[in-house]
């Protein structure tokens, strides 16, 4: 009795739908007057000019859950610009999940940067072209986090599984509550053809939108005593044989780069992971 008690009070979380009000979610924490919430909380819009970029972070950490944003990027020339939307707990040994949207010159295609931290190691970079233009309306940016997976999506279709492979010794996040994070930022020494095109700051102020959030997540809440109505739905989600033949599709026809591939990079011999299917 006294071990159940001790186990209920230790773990704080709660489990929580949020949507819509923008100003109930998120701090703007950078960025001097650049990042704004507007319409009552329905939009944010971060800017970058050529003092400075901006950004904001969840007040809310989430241990798993089912998170969607959605995101309009920088439209036009956003050559050395980086929109980074992830997840993120603290510390040296921290678990990351992130989406990067590296900017191109007009007509030429973004980059959609993938990561998987876990216990402070990286090094697993997968990068995507997306099949539409995103910077001429809002799309869905999704992650789905339970226990067995991490699952990235993008408007609804999956475009990378992180598999929870710690039976076979590689660390997931599963432990350290994460909070969102979201920045826009000129990265002009490597984001755009690795750093050929810098940004054109005559195009400034360079602004990405966001609305429509939703988080269907475990929150940290002191005093609140589990997680245990969440474990519906996504919390035993995975992909079926359609979500897996929709993510064949993308890695076949807009994956541009999969660490698990890079031979030359991991000389030693490529991650453990690579190798499980
Ligand atoms: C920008 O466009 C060029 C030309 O299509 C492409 O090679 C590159 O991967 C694109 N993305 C970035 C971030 O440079």
């Amino acid at each position: 009795m006294a071990l159940r008690f001790l186990l209920l009070a230790s773990c704080s979380l709660v489990a929580m739908a949020s949507a819509g009000n923008l100003y109930q979610d998120f701090d703007i924490t950078w960025g001097d007057g650049r990042a704004k919430i507007l319409n009552s909380g329905q939009l944010l819009t971060l800017s970058l000019d050529k003092a400075s970029g901006s950004g904001f972070q969840s007040k809310n950490e989430y241990l798993f859950g089912k998170i969607d944003m959605q995101i309009k990027l920088v439209p036009g020339n956003s050559a050395g610009t980086v929109t980074a939307y992830y997840l993120s707990s603290q510390g040296p040994t921290h678990d990351e999940i992130d989406f990067e949207f590296l900017g191109n010159l007009s007509g030429d295609p973004y980059t959609l940067h993938t990561n998987v931290f876990a216990q402070g190691k990286g090094n697993r970079e997968m990068q995507f072209k997306l099949w539409f233009d995103p910077t001429k309306d809002f799309h869905t940016y999704s992650i789905l986090w339970n226990p067995r997976h991490i699952i990235f999506m993008v408007d609804g279709t999956p475009i990378r599984d992180f598999k929870n492979l710690e039976s076979r010794g590689i660390a997931f996040p599963k432990n350290q509550p994460m909070r969102i994070y979201s920045s826009l930022w000129n990265a002009e020494d490597w984001a755009t053809r690795g750093g050929l095109v810098k940004t054109d700051w005559t195009k400034a102020p360079f602004v990405a939108s966001y609305t429509n959030f939703n988080a269907n997540a475990c929150v940290k809440a002191s005093g609140r005593s589990s997680c245990g109505p969440a474990k519906s739905g996504w919390w035993n989600q995975e992909l079926d044989s359609a979500s897996h033949a929709r993510m064949r599709w993308v890695h076949k026809n807009y994956m541009i780069y999969n660490y698990c591939n890079d031979v030359k990079r991991f000389p030693q011999g490529l991650p453990p992971e690579c190798s499980i299917a």
